[in-house]
């Protein structure tokens, strides 16, 4: 951690007075912190304990003079290369959630292209209830990592989930989100997502239900898990997860193009994008006036672009999805085999499943294997599937390029696969 730069944002908590020890145990692995406080945060711990421990003074102001032209907070977000929030009230979970920017720390924040964290720490029901737990999912949906809490005695006498992780491991794991070791450290992945739009004239297209959901799950799963994320994406309303470098494109040729670009040096591709499978044989360059009763539209094949990257010559390790309304097994097998892939994740389709949904279930298919993954949320789902992929793909006998992915890290990358798959029973752990 030496030389590394972490904002450490404290709240209004009782926990803050552990966040003295934080800012300790940092500077001591040489972490240079700067603590920035919020006013409820100054009811509990007084700056001049953090600027002493630190050796920075604190800042809690947006609006402090001193700072280039009123832009503190756009100095501070470009300066630290970790967020690290703790505690994290339900207060300021709220605020990030919705996008507040009404004080130093939550505009910094949303400011920042550095990874945030937050160790969430209140009363045991302020933390179960359904408002709390609803900006926690959004946040971590957004590639915010929560840090707990952990479940004990509280404060308040009651027991239950809502205290702030220990000092210690907070290093720990601010340790890690700075540099990341994961399994696909030094990987390239990409991710194709959400559906595509093909022109029909200026203002209609063909297209499907596709939110791109489960494509930006994986893509902030892989991200996680170490490797360097290219997120192609088809029109959707997410938000793009974090570390992630993410081309919008609109149709299927525009989606090939970019997955052509940016083949090159891919070691894993995940097709997820529900692409039109066929497209309008011409864009009238014209609205289209509405005359007889009926009106035909021509279509023809788009490009396969999974079977394309399956067929390249410098061809990555492939994943595609399957999305059918009937015989799931049946004819994602069959797609496994006709699209020559390493691996296929398939669900079923239909009304109000899967398509636009926040959970979903997946039969995972290889050459000699299948794994069904229950139903969970997206990103749980996402970092099972991710799992079973860096297993399957650390073990393809293939030149050492891939090998190497596990070496050096002190850990067989089957196990680290597992860890992977094996879902998270601590948030973010
Ligand atoms: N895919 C693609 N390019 C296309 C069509 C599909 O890359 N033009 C990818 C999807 O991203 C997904 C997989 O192929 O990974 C889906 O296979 P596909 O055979 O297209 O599935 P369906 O469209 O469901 O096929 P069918 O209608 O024959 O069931």
């Amino acid at each position: 951690m030496k030389g590394k730069r972490i904002v450490l944002g404290v709240t209004g908590g009782i926990a803050a007075y552990k966040s003295a020890e934080l800012v300790r145990r940092l500077a001591e692995r040489g972490a240079e912190v700067q603590v920035v406080m919020t006013a409820a945060a100054q009811h509990f711990v007084t700056p001049t304990t953090f600027q002493a421990l630190s050796g920075r003074p604190v800042r809690s102001d947006l609006w402090d003079d001193g700072h280039a032209a009123g832009m503190g907070h756009i100095e501070l977000a470009r300066w630290a290369e970790l967020v690290l929030v703790a505690p994290a009230s339900a207060d300021f979970l709220a605020r990030l959630a919705h996008g507040l920017a009404d004080d130093l720390l939550t505009t910094l924040c949303l400011a920042s292209a550095a990874p945030i964290a937050a160790a969430p720490a209140m009363n045991q029901l302020m933390w179960r209830n359904a408002a709390t737990q609803f900006n926690v999912d959004l946040l971590e949906r957004r590639g915010v990592r929560m840090l707990g809490p952990g479940i004990g005695e509280q404060a308040c006498g009651e027991h239950g989930p809502g205290r702030m992780l220990e000092p210690p491991e907070l290093v720990a794991c601010a340790a890690a989100l700075l540099s990341p070791a994961g399994p696909l450290r030094g990987r390239r992945v990409m991710v194709t997502a959400g559906p595509t739009r093909e022109c029909i004239d200026p203002v209609r297209f063909v297209s499907n239900r596709s939110s791109g959901k489960m494509g930006f799950a994986l893509a902030q799963a892989m991200q996680e898990a170490g490797a360097e994320v290219v997120l192609v994406s088809g029109p959707v309303s997410l938000p793009s997860p974090r570390g992630v470098r993410r081309i919008d494109v609109e149709s299927c040729d525009q989606m090939y193009a970019a997955v052509q670009r940016e083949l090159p040096g891919t070691a894993i591709f995940v097709g997820t994008a529900a692409v039109a499978d066929y497209r309008p044989v011409c864009c009238a360059e014209q609205k289209i006036k509405k005359s007889s009763e009926t009106m035909s539209l021509e279509l023809t094949r788009t490009t396969d672009i999974l079977a394309h990257v399956s067929a390249s010559p410098q061809r990555p390790f492939v994943v595609g999805f399957a999305a059918e309304t009937h015989a799931v097994e049946q004819y994602a097998r069959a797609k496994l085999l006709a699209k020559n892939l390493d691996l296929i994740a398939a669900n079923e389709v239909g009304h109000r499943k899967a398509f636009d949904c926040d959970e979903n279930a997946l039969l995972v298919l290889w050459r000699g294997g299948r794994i069904e993954l229950p139903s969970s949320s997206k990103l749980e789902l996402a970092r099972a599937l991710t799992g079973l992929i860096v297993e399957r793909y650390l073990e393809q006998p293939d030149p050492g390029e891939r090998r190497s992915a596990s070496a050096g890290e002190g850990a067989d990358g089957a196990d680290t696969a597992r860890e992977l798959a094996a879902p998270s029973g601590v948030r973010a752990s």
